[in-house]
């Protein structure tokens, strides 16, 4: 399945390396990073040359298996213990989206049963998590788009695309599903300040796909759905916790208040692997900061005056109460709660 789809990949294995198409050049350049070391992968999550929560998720699975093979060639007796300090390193790259965690700890678990060389098993392990990711997206955007009405125009934000996932994406794989089922009207991307993913990734990807975009400023989201223009925001996630409470990208939870507030449906589209049970509600969940400049500067350029500053969290909570259907792979959780969130993953309660 990685090699037949879409057009474009944004994280491959590449022989020696993982191969990540640079998302900071998009759309104007198509450029590939090859990152050799577990410094360069974690670097490259670090500085968004990859970025979106399952996608960090696979990188740094592949960056897993990277690091075994180099700690291998330095010590076959001791690569175990020394590997630990690249597992911790890659960790810590990006701090709100679980999939990191969770591709990290899934290769881990197949550490103690691997006799002699790591890295074959573990390139394998780092595929199949890749391969996985693809066919749930496939079945989000099913489910998704099965509680979309013909006819219905949609309100995207930041970008939960192919590029932030395996392949298809998250939000958008039920945005391309409804797409072709004939189902939307009017696909609306916000423009998803300060890193600009819904003007420079989402636009461009759905163009790929030749699905017409409409790009909005973030502060016409009310009255885009005052006019009665959309019928469903749709977003990803970096994270949902045991209460179905919904961490994503800054900006997320002021579009589910205005949602709410004109009648419009909020669908959140995430596989299980962005599923994290261990954190009871989201007040808890780590809320990643990032440099003020990003604020500061639009392209590079310093559009702030002189002497401003400026506050830059990159995520934010939506509280369940605010969302309508949780879509993973495994079905629609509809008003999710903590009791369905429980059922949905198999946990007593
Ligand atoms: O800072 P980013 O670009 O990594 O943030 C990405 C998002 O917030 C996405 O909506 C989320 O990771 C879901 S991607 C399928």
């Amino acid at each position: 399945m990685l090699d037949q789809y879409d057009t474009f990949k944004p994280v491959m294995w590449d022989d020696e390396a993982v191969c990540l198409l640079d998302q900071r050049l998009l759309p104007g350049q198509h450029q590939y990073m090859y990152c050799r070391s577990v410094v360069e992968v974690a670097q490259a999550i670090r500085d968004m040359v990859v970025r979106g929560a399952p996608a960090i998720g696979i990188t740094a699975a592949y960056g897993v298996a990277l690091g075994a093979r180099q700690r291998y060639a330095e010590s076959a007796a001791n690569w175990r213990h020394n590997l630990e300090a690249d597992l911790q390193q890659l960790a810590g790259a990006r701090p709100t989206a679980i999939n990191l965690y969770w591709a990290i700890e899934r290769l881990r678990r197949r550490l103690d049963e691997i006799h002699g060389d790591p890295f074959p098993v573990l390139l394998e392990e780092a595929r199949t998590l890749h391969e996985e990711d693809i066919a749930a997206n496939l079945k989000m955007g099913e489910l998704g788009a099965s509680l979309i009405a013909p006819g219905s125009s949609v309100l995207t934000h930041c970008n939960a695309g192919a590029l932030a996932t395996g392949g298809h994406g998250t939000a958008l794989g039920v945005i391309r599903s409804a797409c072709s089922g004939g189902k939307l009207d009017t696909v609306y991307a916000d423009e998803t300040r300060p890193w600009l993913q819904g003007a420079r990734l989402t636009a461009w990807e759905l163009l790929q796909d030749q699905i017409p975009v409409t790009l909005v400023a973030e502060g016409a989201a009310a009255w885009l759905m005052r006019q009665g223009k959309v019928q469903w925001v749709i977003v990803g996630s970096d994270r949902i916790v045991a209460n179905g409470d919904v961490a994503n990208k800054i900006g997320t939870y002021s579009l589910a208040v205005l949602a709410r507030r004109h009648g419009v449906k909020f669908m959140v589209a995430a596989p299980t692997s962005t599923i994290d049970m261990a954190i009871g509600e989201g007040g808890a969940i780590p809320i990643e900061q990032r440099d003020p400049h990003e604020l500061l500067s639009c392209g590079g350029q310093r559009v702030a005056a002189d002497g401003a500053g400026a506050w830059n969290p990159v995520f934010d909570v939506t509280p369940a109460e605010l969302v309508d259907a949780i879509v993973t792979e495994r079905g629609i959780i509809e008003q999710p709660d903590a009791g369905k969130m429980a059922q949905h993953m198999g946990e007593p309660r």
